[in-house]
C-alpha cells in the first residue's frame, strides 16, 4: 500500500446560518460535508469530482485548514493536525498550499508578480537562502514564465499565465501538498492541458502531492491517480483512477461519466493549431 501524506477520517462540516429575524428568526443547519474519509497518497494526486454544491470546496478548505471541521480528524504525515496551533500550524501552512479557481481574482491587480509570489514568504517570515528576488526568478522559470517579467502586474498576463503565477506563489514556501480547487476550470481546453502538464512535471520534479478538485471528469482523468466522487456532501465512490473510470460502481459516477463529451483528439489538435496560427495560444 502506498504511504499517505494526508488522511481525513470521518470529516463533516455543518454550516449554521441565522435567519434574518423578520421572516425566519431561527437558525438552519446545513451539512455541506458528511462523514468523508480519504487518503492522499504521497507524491501522487487525489482527484475529487462532483457536481456543483457537492462539498468539494468545503472539503478543500478543511484540508487546507482555512476552516475547521465540525467532526472528524485530519492527519498530515502521521501527525494529528485537526486542531494545531502555534508552531505546528505555521509548519502546516508552509507544507500545504492552495491554488484557487479564478487566477485574476486571486491575484491582487495592484501588486507586482514579485510581490504576489513572495507574499507567502513574508506572511510566514521566511527568508530564502538565495534571497527573495532570486527565488522569484527561479519560480517564474519553473512554471514556464519569463523571469524578467517579475515587475509586471497580473493584468499584463493571459489567463493561463496568471494561473502559472498562482502556482508559483503556492510553491514559494516549498510545500509538500498542493490543493488545486478548480485550478484549471476557468481556462480554455488547450490552456488547461498545458497547465495540467506543468502540474504533472512539477510533481515529478519536486515529489509534490496534490488534491485536485474539478467538476469536469475529463480534466481529473488527466491528472489523478486516485479519485473520490462526491455527491451531496458524501463520497459515494473512491478508488484507483482506472477502476473508477473503467468500472464505475455507483449510479452517480455512471451518470457523471455519461455526461463527459467525447472529444475527438484530431479536432482538438486542429483547434490548437488554428489558435497558434492566430497567435492566440499563451
Ligand atoms: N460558509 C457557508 N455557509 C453556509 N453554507 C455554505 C458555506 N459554504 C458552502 N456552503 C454550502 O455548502 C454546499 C457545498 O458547497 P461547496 O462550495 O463545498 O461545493 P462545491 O462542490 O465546491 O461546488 P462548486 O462545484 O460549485 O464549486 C453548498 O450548498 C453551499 O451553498
Ligand atoms: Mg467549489
Amino acid at each position: 500500500m502506498t504511504e499517505s501524506i494526508l488522511s481525513a477520517k470521518h470529516v463533516s462540516k455543518v454550516f449554521v446560518t441565522r435567519g434574518d429575524g423578520a421572516v425566519f428568526a431561527g437558525t438552519t443547519r446545513f451539512t455541506a460535508v458528511d462523514d468523508v474519509s480519504f487518503e492522499v497518497p504521497r507524491g501522487k494526486t487525489l482527484g475529487i469530482v462532483g457536481e456543483s454544491g457537492s462539498g468539494k470546496s468545503t472539503t478543500a478548505r478543511i484540508v487546507a485548514k482555512l476552516i475547521d471541521p465540525t467532526e472528524g480528524t485530519l492527519e498530515f504525515e502521521g501527525d494529528d493536525v485537526t486542531k494545531p496551533s502555534g508552531r505546528a500550524l505555521a509548519a502546516f501552512r508552509s507544507n500545504v498550499q492552495v491554488v484557487f479557481q479564478d487566477p485574476f481574482s486571486s491575484l491582487n491587480p495592484r501588486h507586482t508578480v514579485e510581490k504576489i509570489i513572495s507574499a507567502p514568504l513574508d506572511y510566514q517570515g521566511i527568508t530564502p537562502k538565495q534571497g527573495k528576488r532570486a527565488l522569484v526568478r527561479e519560480l517564474l522559470e519553473r512554471v514556464g514564465l519569463n523571469a524578467d517579467h517579475a515587475q509586471r502586474y497580473p493584468g499584463q498576463f493571459s489567463g493561463g499565465q496568471a494561473q502559472r503565477i498562482g502556482i508559483a506563489r503556492a510553491l514559494a514556501v516549498s510545500p509538500k501538498l498542493v490543493i488545486c480547487d478548480e485550478a484549471v476550470s476557468a481556462l480554455d481546453v488547450s490552456v488547461q492541458a498545458r497547465v495540467i502538464n506543468l502540474l504533472n512535471e512539477l510533481q515529478a520534479e519536486l515529489g509534490l502531492s496534490y488534491v485536485f478538485i474539478a467538476h469536469d471528469l475529463a480534466v481529473v482523468r488527466q491528472i489523478a491517480d486516485t479519485v473520490a466522487v462526491m455527491s451531496k456532501g458524501r463520497i459515494v465512490e473512491q478508488g484507483d483512477r482506472d477502476a473508477i473510470f473503467g468500472h464505475p460502481q455507483h449510479e452517480y459516477t455512471k451518470t457523471l461519466l455519461a455526461a463527459v463529451p467525447q472529444i475527438n483528439p484530431e479536432w482538438e489538435l486542429e483547434r490548437v493549431r488554428m489558435l497558434a496560427a492566430e497567435g492566440a495560444v499563451e
